[in-house]
């Protein structure tokens, strides 16, 4: 599918009226920019292959990439997919919010065959964010969303950055403010019945573990998330991880307190909060990178709570070049 790159792109606030000009949008198949807690997401009527088709066209995006459809939560994640008691309590107790389960599809399971690449599992999440709940509830249907950045960049935590990522490419894009946690939802499936961490995100591995027990590593015979793939994230400028110094001409991508002072710095938590890190991660990158600077030296970062999300991210925006593949 062509990809239409003249659209005019109107930022609408999240109030009934710009609730309703998306469902109007979405009716007619047009992806629509929608704020959640964790990113923002290019959202389409999962149940519609042309509406999916769209979104992957918008996105340049692989076809074979699937998307997490969002709920209103349990009872209607249920009427796509398959429960278990472990998905059940973690959706009892981290929905709504940033989880993705990934669980089987159910029996004549509407979801778009394309939104699920063909998969047969289908990822679900309810998210927490009111306007990302109030699409749903009056387009009537659930929305599948990627991220909506375009393939291989970093994810939108702004309206304004979801504006720079798809500018003419999209006709609405949804205001909700910068997003809460600024860092997409943590994906979890399942193996022979236990719980496997697919992507570390916005709930810490911990959170998660302390209700589900130990969470079981990938087999090599799991069906890969594309989006574990070893390289998108990425921003121009080369990233250099767990630097303690930096070099001349290096922006600095600072954590906790420090003594580093470089021309260009942004500091991620002053207060070596986990938490704090993650929400600005993105968007600091963002600003970094629009510098034209060729380097940006990033300091160590705890790998608890938070930090396992943001060192994955991190290994990913760093990693080379040559063994690029943009996949989310
Ligand atoms: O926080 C988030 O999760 C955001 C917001 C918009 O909800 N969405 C997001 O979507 O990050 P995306 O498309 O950028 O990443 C979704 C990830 C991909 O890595 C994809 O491969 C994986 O979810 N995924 C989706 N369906 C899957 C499935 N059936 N099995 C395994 N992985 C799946
Ligand atoms: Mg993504």
């Amino acid at each position: 599918m062509p990809v239409e790159i003249s659209l005019t792109t109107k930022i609408a606030p999240g109030n009934s009226a710009g609730i309703a000009e998306a469902v109007r949008a979405l009716q007619s198949r047009e992806p629509v920019v929608v704020p959640t807690e964790t990113v923002y997401g290019l959202g389409c009527n999962a149940l519609d292959d042309q509406a999916v088709a769209r979104v992957f066209a918008v996105k340049e995006r692989p076809r074979f990439n699937p998307l997490i459809v969002h709920v209103r939560g349990w009872d209607h994640a249920m009427e796509y997919v398959e429960p278990n008691d472990h998905a059940a309590a973690l959706a009892g107790k981290f929905w709504p919010g940033p989880l993705t389960l990934v669980l089987q599809r159910s029996a004549n399971c509407p979801v778009s065959r394309l939104a699920s690449a063909g998969l047969d599992t289908v990822a679900v999440r309810a998210p927490s964010h009111k306007i990302a709940q109030a699409l749903i509830d009056a387009s009537g249907f659930p929305i599948s969303a990627p991220s909506a950045n375009r393939s291989g960049r970093l994810s939108p935590t702004t309206a304004e950055a979801a504006f720079h990522e798809l500018n003419g490419r999209v006709g609405l894009i949804l205001d909700g403010g910068a997003c809460q946690a600024g860092i997409e939802s943590t994906i979890v499936g399942f193996e022979s019945g236990a719980p496997v961490m697919l992507r570390p995100g916005a709930i810490a591995r911990e959170e998660i573990e302390a209700l589900s027990g130990p969470l079981v590593e990938r087999s090599s015979s799991t069906v890969t998330a594309p989006g574990m793939m070893a390289s998108h994230y990425a921003p121009r400028a080369r990233l250099r991880l767990n630097a303690t110094e930096i070099a001349p001409g290096e922006a600095l991508l600072a954590f906790g307190d420090t003594t580093l002072s470089p021309g260009i710095i942004c500091n991620l938590s002053p207060s070596g909060d986990v938490r704090e890190a993650a929400a600005n991660l993105f968007g600091m990158l963002h600003r970094l990178d629009d510098t034209g600077v060729g380097t940006i030296a990033v300091m160590p970062i705890p790998d608890t709570g938070l930090g396992e999300a943001i060192n994955d991210r991190l290994r990913r925006a760093a990693a080379p070049r040559d063994t690029h593949h943009d996949w989310t």
